[in-house]
C-alpha cells in the first residue's frame, strides 16, 4: 500500500509563500493555509478541501493531524512561530533567514533537540547537486590551492519591493530586530552557499566578520554591501552585493584557486570550471527541500539543510544586526530610473566595483569611498 501523503500547512501565503502553496500540493497534501489575508480565488490555497485560518493558534486548535508546516512569514516572526510549530509536534520547513538574532537561533536549536522534530531551513540553493560538483573539482585539485571564495550579487529592486510590507527594508520594527538588508535577506543565499562550500556550518566555524554596509534607497537596512568572513578550517569568504545594480545578473559564488577558478551560478544550478584558458560548463539537478524533509521523516536520512547547519550564516546575521547603521550613499553617486513604485536607484560603477571586491579580496569601502576617488575609479 502506498504511504499516505504528508499533511501540510503553509503559513504566510501571499508573497514567496505562493510558491510553497503550489509545491505543497506537488510533494504532499495541502490541508490548510494560514494568513491574515484570505487566499486568492482560483489558487490552490482557495480549494474547497484546503482550510484557511487567520492565525497559527486557530490552525493548531483545529486538530487537523498535520505532519509538516512550511513557514513563509516575515523574518521577525520566524523564531516564535517555529517554536510553536515544533512544540505542536510538526516538522518545519522554515524560510530563510532562520531567525533574526543568534540568541533566538540557539533557543530554536534547543527546542528542535528537545522536541525531536525536524527543522529544515529554506536555502534552496543548498539542495543543488551543483555543490557536489564544486566540492569534487576542488578536492581533485582541478584549480590548485584555493585562495578564497567570492560571492557576487547584482540585482535591481524597485520601490514597490520596499513598500510591499511594513517590515521590508527595516533593521527593526516595533523594537524587534528585522535585519532585512541585502546580505541577510534578498541575497542571503549567496552568503549561505559560499559558507557551505567553504565548509562553515556551525557558528564556531566562523572566526571573524568584517562588514561595509551602504544604502542608496530610503530604507533603514543596507542595499549595497560587502562582507568578509574568516572561517576556522576553510578559506575566507567574501560577499559583494547590491540591489542597485546597473545590470541585473544571476548571482554567483566563485572558488578562486592557484591554477583556475570554479563559478557556481546558484540560481541556475550551473558550474563553470575555468582552467588553462578554457571553461567547462555543467548543469545539475536540484532536490526540493520540502520533499527532502518529508522523506527524512520516514527514512531517517539527514536533511539537506538542517537548522544546526545554519549557525555560520547566523553569525553573519548577528554581525549585520549589531553593526552601526549603513552609510547613505550621497545622491551625487546615485541615479534614479523609472517613476513611482517602478523607480529604482542605480549606483553607477557598482557592478565592476563588486566584482573587484570578490576577485581581489578587498573590502568595498576600500574600492569605493563615495568621494572623488569613486569618480576616478569609474573613469
Ligand atoms: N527562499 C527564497 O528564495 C525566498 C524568496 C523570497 C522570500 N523568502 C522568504 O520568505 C519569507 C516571506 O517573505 P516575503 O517576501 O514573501 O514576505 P511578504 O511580507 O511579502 O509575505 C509574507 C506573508 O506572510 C503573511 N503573514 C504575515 N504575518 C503573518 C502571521 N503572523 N501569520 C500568518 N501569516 C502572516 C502576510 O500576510 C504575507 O502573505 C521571508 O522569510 C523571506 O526571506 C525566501
Amino acid at each position: 500500500m502506498a504511504p499516505e501523503a504528508a499533511r501540510i500547512a503553509v503559513i504566510g501565503i501571499h508573497g514567496h509563500g505562493a510558491s510553497h502553496v503550489l509545491n505543497a500540493g506537488r510533494v504532499g497534501r495541502l490541508v490548510a493555509v494560514v494568513d491574515p489575508r484570505p487566499p486568492q480565488p482560483q489558487t490552490p490555497a482557495a480549494d474547497d478541501d484546503v482550510r484557511w485560518f487567520t492565525d497559527l493558534d486557530s490552525l493548531l486548535a483545529a486538530d487537523l493531524a498535520l505532519d509538516v508546516a512550511v513557514l513563509c512569514t516575515p523574518l521577525h516572526t520566524h523564531a516564535a512561530m517555529t517554536t510553536t510549530l515544533l512544540r505542536a509536534g510538526l516538522d518545519v520547513l522554515l524560510e530563510k533567514p532562520p531567525t533574526t538574532t543568534l540568541a533566538e537561533f540557539e533557543a530554536l536549536l534547543a527546542v528542535s533537540a528537545e522536541t525531536g522534530r525536524l527543522c529544515q531551513v529554506g536555502f534552496q540553493s543548498l539542495g543543488s547537486q551543483a555543490l557536489e560538483r564544486v566540492d569534487q573539482l576542488v578536492a581533485s585539485g582541478a584549480i590548485g590551492t584555493v585562495s578564497h571564495l567570492g560571492a557576487v550579487g547584482t540585482w535591481v529592486r524597485r520601490r514597490a519591493y520596499w513598500q510591499r510590507a511594513a517590515w521590508a527594508g527595516k533593521r527593526s520594527l516595533d523594537g524587534r530586530p528585522v535585519v532585512d538588508g541585502v546580505i541577510t535577506n534578498p541575497l542571503a543565499h549567496a552568503t549561505a552557499t559560499a559558507l557551505r562550500l567553504a565548509g562553515a556550518r556551525r557558528a564556531v566555524d566562523v572566526t571573524s566578520i568584517d562588514l561595509a554596509l551602504f544604502r542608496a534607497n530610503d530604507i533603514e537596512a543596507d542595499d549595497t554591501s560587502s562582507v568578509r568572513i574568516e572561517t576556522e578550517a576553510g578559506p575566507t569568504v567574501i560577499g559583494a552585493f547590491t540591489l542597485c545594480a546597473e545590470t541585473e545578473r544571476p548571482p554567483s559564488v566563485t572558488v578562486y584557486g592557484s591554477t583556475g577558478s570554479i563559478r557556481l551560478d546558484y540560481t541556475l544550478d550551473r558550474v563553470h570550471w575555468t582552467h588553462d584558458g578554457g571553461t567547462v560548463t555543467t548543469e545539475h539537478e536540484r532536490s526540493d527541500l520540502l520533499a527532502d524533509l518529508i522523506a527524512a521523516r520516514t527514512d531517517g536520512t539527514a536533511l539537506l539543510n538542517p537548522l544546526a547547519d545554519n549557525g555560520a550564516f547566523m553569525r553573519v546575521m548577528e554581525a549585520v544586526r549589531t553593526a552601526p547603521d549603513p552609510q547613505p550613499i550621497p545622491s551625487a553617486y546615485v541615479r534614479w530610473e523609472g517613476e513611482g513604485l517602478d523607480a529604482h536607484p542605480i549606483v553607477p560603477g557598482i557592478d565592476a566595483a563588486l566584482a573587484r571586491v570578490a576577485d581581489e579580496d578587498v573590502a568595498l569601502h576600500r574600492v569605493v569611498k563615495f568621494s572623488t576617488s569613486w569618480s576616478r575609479l569609474r573613469a
